[in-house]
């Protein structure tokens, strides 16, 4: 008989032999920036997240800073009115996250900023790519096109990382061989990097999200481009396909949802880093059974947070992190 239960028998114990641990560097804080400049509102709907305009950006950015938390990935939402068919408010170098990027760079420079590329926030319809001659489907390759220059004009205003979120076939490719002809691939400081949302998976776990970013589309579904949950042989191929495009590093979104697909790419692609994200839907399920008094808010948190992490990802995208790391430091 084998005696385990020494190694259980106090919490000091328990934290020696812990195989998995959580550290503020693990995040990345989603970050949702619109164009009027003194915003601070709560995002209705996904607790604990503001909506922010650029003069209150550097205070609130201040918060994570504090908890130790050094990477941040950007939304932008525009007005209305400048959102179009071939969305190109999305390119624009005087866009919303252009001039947030640079306000970073400028006052934080430790901090590493990613940037999220994907049209469906600068879409008329809210779809992450532009529409094809079908009316229906996306016309994949000027989609790719349009994701390359709001990817360069990140790169100009002076992103660490580019996150294409489109699931366009192709758009890392398109992504790298822009940023290389402009000199955005080089050895030195200039380098930007690629973090793929490699499988992504068309989930109903967005919802929160959508109404924080107004993105949800006003036909149809994402089923045409996002992927399809049954088929984790096809998400492998989807992350092999971006790591040979050029990708540094790869996403499986969601991620409870998809936690073996998180163990079987970090099993298959040990090289490549492996990103996670906790999505709105899966946080605020937490936080609604939380309300309803049926678990332990800081105790359910730290043990999803921490499965996402044994499970493989090397970085984790979450709208949790302030709270499981106060949580934490208060323990
Ligand atoms: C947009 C985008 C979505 C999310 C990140 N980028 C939503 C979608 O594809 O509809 C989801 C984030 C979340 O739910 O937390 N391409
Ligand atoms: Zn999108």
């Amino acid at each position: 008989m084998r005696r385990f239960h020494q190694r259980r028998i106090d919490q000091a114990t328990r934290d020696a032999l812990a195989e998995t641990s959580l550290s503020a560097l693990d995040f990345i804080q989603p970050i949702f920036l619109v164009e009027d400049r003194t915003a601070f509102y709560p995002i209705v709907g996904l607790d604990g997240t503001m909506h922010v305009g650029l003069d209150r950006l550097l205070s609130y950015l201040e918060r994570f800073i504090t908890l130790g938390i050094n990477k941040v990935l950007l939304f932008g939402q525009v007005n209305h009115q400048k959102k179009s068919l071939n969305a190109e408010a999305s390119w624009q170098e005087s866009s919303i996250v252009c001039q947030a990027i640079r306000l970073i760079k400028d006052s934080f420079a430790n901090l590493i900023v990613y940037s999220d590329i994907c049209l469906c926030a600068y879409t008329s319809h809210g779809h992450c790519g532009i529409i094809g001659p079908d009316k229906i489907h996306l016309d994949n390759d000027p989609s790719a096109a349009a994701l390359a220059k709001m990817a360069l004009a990140h790169a100009q205003a002076g992103v660490d990382w580019v996150a294409p979120s489109a699931m366009i076939d192709g758009q890392v490719l398109a992504i790298k061989t822009l940023l290389a002809e402009n000199g955005y691939q080089s050895s030195d400081q200039k380098n930007v990097n690629i973090l793929s949302y490699s499988a992504k998976f068309s989930s109903s776990f967005y919802g929160p999200f959508r109404m924080a970013a107004g993105s949800s589309p006003s036909f149809g579904d994402r089923k045409t481009y996002q992927m399809d949950y049954r088929n984790p042989q096809e998400a492998i191929s989807e992350i092999e396909a971006d790591i040979e495009e050029g990708a540094t590093a790869v996403m499986i979104k969601p991620a409870l949802l998809y936690l073996d697909l998180v163990a079987r790419a970090k099993n298959k692609f040990p090289d490549i880093i492996l990103a996670a994200y906790h999505t709105s839907g899966e946080f605020m399920m937490l936080r609604a059974a939380a309300a309803a008094g049926v678990i332990d808010y800081r105790l359910a948190l730290e043990e999803t947070l921490t499965a996402i992490k044994r499970a493989g990802s090397d970085l984790i995208l979450s709208y949790a992190a302030e709270d499981y790391l106060l949580a934490r430091n208060t323990l």
